[in-house]
């Protein structure tokens, strides 16, 4: 399977490659799980050449424990690619290649995509991501690139992001456990016991869903929070109810406005976070 680390070898493989047009973007940060290899499934059949990227990317982590929490296995992650199609480009940088000039962040006006829920309360993260994002896909030069509804607020700001590049997006719905709870690469550091105890998000979501119609969106906020303080490990960081179009939270519901509700805990100081799709 062709692994490039530096940009020489990226061209090289674009260069050989160069006549089989449409190309497909897969950027992740490695730790690679279902939700993952769907994306990268999704790609490979609607594309002539696949670009995996594996690059746990410095700048949009806010808290530098995190950072050195974040779990890597390079080579369990290879196979595994490996096994969907031996022909994926599985590009690997260093942190030096994707920042020459040091790990500069570019300030992006996201139209306010990147203000409410992990904006808040993670700032500066969105910049990252916008900051590497654009950087791979310049560099890799994708007709279309795969993200995740697990992160609703990210795959709205990429696709801003995508919009003047000329890259179309397309997303995926969320890959989940068993239980209900959404695959994440964090889930790995979380005990069997907090894994099983934090389908709770996901049943908090459900909930909400089925109460949208006859609730007022302040009372379902309340009940939330009241639900989840039953559970003391699980801390939240926020529950907010906002317009998928623009991520602006709402306190009512406007008639012709698909809503999404989004939740952020903290469990054993691992951050767990999830959406659902309400009408
Ligand atoms: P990472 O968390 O590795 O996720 C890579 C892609 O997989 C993202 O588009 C994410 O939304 C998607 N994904 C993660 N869990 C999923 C699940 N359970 N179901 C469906 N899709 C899922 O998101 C990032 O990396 C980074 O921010 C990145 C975009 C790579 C920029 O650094």
């Amino acid at each position: 399977m062709p692994k490039v680390t530096t940009i020489a070898e990226l061209r090289l493989f674009q260069s050989q490659n160069r006549m089989h047009r449409s190309w497909g973007l897969v950027p992740t940060m490695g730790s690679l799980h279902e939700g993952h290899l769907r994306l990268i499934a999704q790609a490979v059949e609607e594309n002539r050449v696949t670009f995996v990227t594996i690059f746990v990317n410095p700048t949009q982590f806010d808290n530098k424990m995190d950072l050195d929490n974040y779990p890597s296995s390079i080579d369990t992650d290879l196979q595994k690619i490996q096994a969907i199609d031996p022909n994926i480009c599985v590009f690997v940088p260093s942190v030096e290649t994707i920042y020459p000039d040091g790990a500069a962040v570019k300030k992006y006006d996201l139209q306010g995509l990147d203000k409410p829920m992990e904006g808040l309360h993670r700032p500066g993260h969105f910049d990252g991501v916008a900051t590497v994002v654009e950087r791979l896909f310049t560099l890799i030069q994708p007709d279309v690139a795969y993200f995740g509804q697990k992160d609703f607020q990210q795959l709205q700001i990429v696709s801003l992001l995508a919009q003047p590049m000329g890259i179309r997006i397309c997303s995926s719905s969320t890959v989940r456990e068993q239980n209900g709870l959404a695959m994440s690469s964090r889930n790995r550091r979380l005990t069997p016991e907090r894994r099983e105890e934090a389908k709770l998000i996901y049943e908090l979501l459900q909930w909400t869903k089925s109460n949208f119609s006859s609730h007022a969106i302040d009372d379902l906020k309340e009940m939330v929070v009241q639900k989840l303080s039953k559970t003391p490990a699980f801390e939240l960081d926020y529950f907010e109810i906002a317009a998928e179009h623009n991520l602006q939270t709402a306190n009512s519901k406007k008639d012709g406005v698909s809503y999404r509700a989004f939740i952020a805990v903290v469990v054993d100081d691992i951050r767990l976070i999830d959406n659902m799709s309400l009408n």
